[in-house]
């Protein structure tokens, strides 16, 4: 079955970045000059998904702002002739078909995947984090969409992490199939270094059979009192076979202060515009700071 329809969860409390995350929605923070749902969004449209459903919460109106015709702003560009933003603010509006549904209180993103049940129905669906962005050549969704082809069972996005992070990551006890490819024995969330099973760690990006809506309805509260979505996906390993395949990209988790700095400098970097001057401007700053 095709994989037309995404879930991006984005209702959390973004605790991690306060204050900036008291009034606005860390999914909004900018990368250079834009939001980090953007690039999610142009990912899950560049793989070929057509409808995609944002788990919001309170205070996450710029979302739907942002993904929103803006008229006013529109007419006030035409009318000082700054007709030449117009194109980029569009083509924001007309990325895919947007969805939303509010996540009454922020209890686990087991819990936010839930709230898409009805969105999804039947089909095989795709959730793509929405703090978790990744570089790469070919899309990292689409790169997913291409393994579930072949395979046509659920398929977590995974990368190998230092051990000194497995703690930070749902990760799998996993079974060689082919190159990048693992079969999925089990998985646990945020391990300690001991319990860990592997370094493999599932980092944001999912592809999952409708059957999970089943699981998550019976999933008790887990690793810090949330109902997660690991626990449900560990269920559904035992009822089906399941995949992790090893992306090609760069991730960064724009949710932690550290992430996002890198982030904002390798994106920057990249850019054709101000890639140059911003090179030269840190090969100067690291100088001037001694490093
Ligand atoms: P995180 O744990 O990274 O997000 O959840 P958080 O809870 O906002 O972050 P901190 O730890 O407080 O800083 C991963 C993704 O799941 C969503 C988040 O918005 C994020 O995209 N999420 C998490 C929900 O939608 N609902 C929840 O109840 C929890």
């Amino acid at each position: 079955m095709k994989i037309t329809k995404a879930v991006i969860p984005a209702a959390g409390l973004g605790t991690r970045f306060l204050p900036a995350t008291k009034a606005v929605p860390k999914e909004m923070l900018p990368i250079v000059d834009t939001p980090t749902l953007q690039y999610i969004i142009e990912e899950a449209a560049n793989s070929g998904i057509e409808d995609i459903l944002i788990i919001t919460g309170r205070g996450k109106r710029a979302i739907e702002d942002h993904f929103d015709k803006s008229y006013e702003l529109e007419n006030e560009l035409a009318r000082a002739g700054k007709e030449e933003l117009l194109p980029r603010l569009e083509y924001i509006s007309s990325l895919a078909n947007i969805h939303y549904v509010r996540q009454k209180q922020a209890l686990g993103l087991g819990h936010a995947i839930h709230c898409a049940k009805s969105f999804v129905g039947q089909e095989p669906f795709a959730i793509l984090l929405g703090d978790d962005v990744v570089r790469a050549e070919k899309p990292c969704l689409r790169q997913m969409i291409d393994v579930y082809d072949r395979y046509g069972a659920s398929v977590l996005g995974v990368q190998e992490v230092p051990d000194a992070d497995v703690s930070k990551y749902g990760i799998v006890d996993a079974e060689y199939i082919e190159e990048n490819v693992h079969r999925v024995m089990d998985m646990v969330e945020k391990p300690s270094f001991i319990e860990a099973p592997s370094n493999i760690a599932v980092l944001g990006r999912y592809i999952i059979t409708p059957e999970i809506f089943t699981i998550l309805e019976k999933t008790k509260p887990g690793a810090g009192g949330e109902i997660q979505l690991t626990d449900a996906l560990r269920e559904l390993a035992k009822e089906q076979p399941m995949y992790c395949y090893t992306f090609e990209g760069k991730r960064y988790d724009v949710g932690s202060k550290i992430g996002f700095l890198k982030a904002t400098v390798e994106y920057a970097l990249a850019r054709e515009d101000i890639g140059a001057s911003f090179l030269e401007y840190l090969r100067k700053t690291v100088e001037d700071f001694g490093a």
